[in-house]
């Protein structure tokens, strides 16, 4: 199948918010329309489990691929590892963190929910620097060269650390990362505000993680919380306190405008106005009904013509 449709379906509340019966019927759709990129993390969602253990979003597509013989070829599963909570304490101090050890038990167990033999991405979901970079950048790469994980990206992390594994990688003659992953959106917050009801302190999409993507020719960038939970369109979703400043007003009142002369939703435009910009963004929609996930395969399909673009981008 040819790889044609820039939108990831985000996994993270499959199995937990989202029931098995209607993860599998946005799995279904998603991959019918020609969708090929599935997110999940071995952690979700432990936060919605009375155990306060994850697995629950694997173990659903691991469960959904069982039942569909010969689908496993035509998807790349993305997961990540680092953030599962493990023994006592507290999240994120009791997570599973990056050492060697801990990414051999963590990709073991995520291979075995998925049901699967190989991992298409492997992202390291946030740092731990209680860990050499060269030790968790060894693991990674055995993981590559035994074939068990096709490429490595990194989620959260600063983009300092990121280019210095990237270093280590390259003195080693190892496989590094070739994806990020971070929250972005058509809005921006505050410069210095942290990622909202996350420890992620670097979560953020940056000008200068924009700049970095451009210029690499190797790195490719995916979006998480594209939609911001609804709030572009949904009186029940306020926007998070991070994008109170005037800059998110003058880009509401844009996105409204443009997308009022395209006819299509704002969520739309959105999704359009990442994927189709430069870099390009991979956006991973988290959805909850087959109404939503078709509003967002159109949002990925629509091409934004250039004058639009352009007012959309000038509004800051
Ligand atoms: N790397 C990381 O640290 C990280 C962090 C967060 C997420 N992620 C990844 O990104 C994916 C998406 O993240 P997300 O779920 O936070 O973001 P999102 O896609 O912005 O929000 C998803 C929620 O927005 C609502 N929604 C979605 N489409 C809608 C539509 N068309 N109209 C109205 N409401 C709509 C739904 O809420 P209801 O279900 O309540 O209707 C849905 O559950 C996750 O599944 C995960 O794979 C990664």
């Amino acid at each position: 199948m040819a790889e044609t449709m820039n939108l990831a379906l985000g996994a993270m509340r499959f199995g937990s918010q989202v029931p098995e019966r209607t993860a599998f019927e946005l799995l279904d759709r998603y991959v019918d329309a020609g969708g090929t990129l599935i997110d999940t993390a071995n952690c979700y969602a432990f936060w919605a489990d009375p155990d306060g253990a994850g697995g629950h979003s694997e173990r659903v597509i691991g469960e959904w691929l069982a039942r569909r013989p010969g689908l496993r070829d035509r998807v790349r599963l993305s997961t990540k590892l680092g953030a599962q909570p493990v023994g006592p304490g507290t999240w994120p101090d009791n997570r599973e963190g990056l050492s060697a050890q801990a990414i051999k038990t963590a990709v073991e167990g995520s291979l075995q929910r998925l049901r699967t033999d190989r991992l298409d991405l492997l992202w390291t979901h946030m740092e731990d620097r209680s860990v050499p970079l060269e030790e968790t950048g060894q693991a990674l790469a055995e993981l590559v060269t035994s074939g068990a994980v096709d490429r490595l990206g990194a989620s959260n992390h600063a983009l300092w650390r990121v280019e210095r594994a990237r270093g280590v990688a390259r003195t080693n003659g190892w496989p590094g990362y070739t994806a990020l992953q971070l929250r972005h959106s058509y809005v921006s917050p505050r410069p210095g505000a942290p990622v909202p009801d996350q420890s992620h302190r670097f979560g953020w999409v940056t000008d200068d993680v924009l700049d970095y993507v451009s210029s690499d020719g190797e790195l490719v960038l995916w979006a998480y919380t594209p939609l911001l939970n609804g709030a572009y369109t949904r009186d029940d979703r306020p926007l998070p306190e991070a994008y109170d400043h005037p800059g998110t007003a003058r880009r509401l009142a844009m996105l409204a405008e443009v997308a009022d002369e395209l006819g299509v939703t704002r969520n739309q435009v959105v999704l359009a106005w990442l994927t189709g910009g430069v870099p390009a963004v991979t956006p991973i929609v988290g959805v909850s009904g087959v109404a939503q996930l078709e509003e967002a395969l159109a949002g990925a399909a629509l091409v934004l013509p250039e004058a639009l673009r352009a007012r959309l981008d000038a509004a800051a």
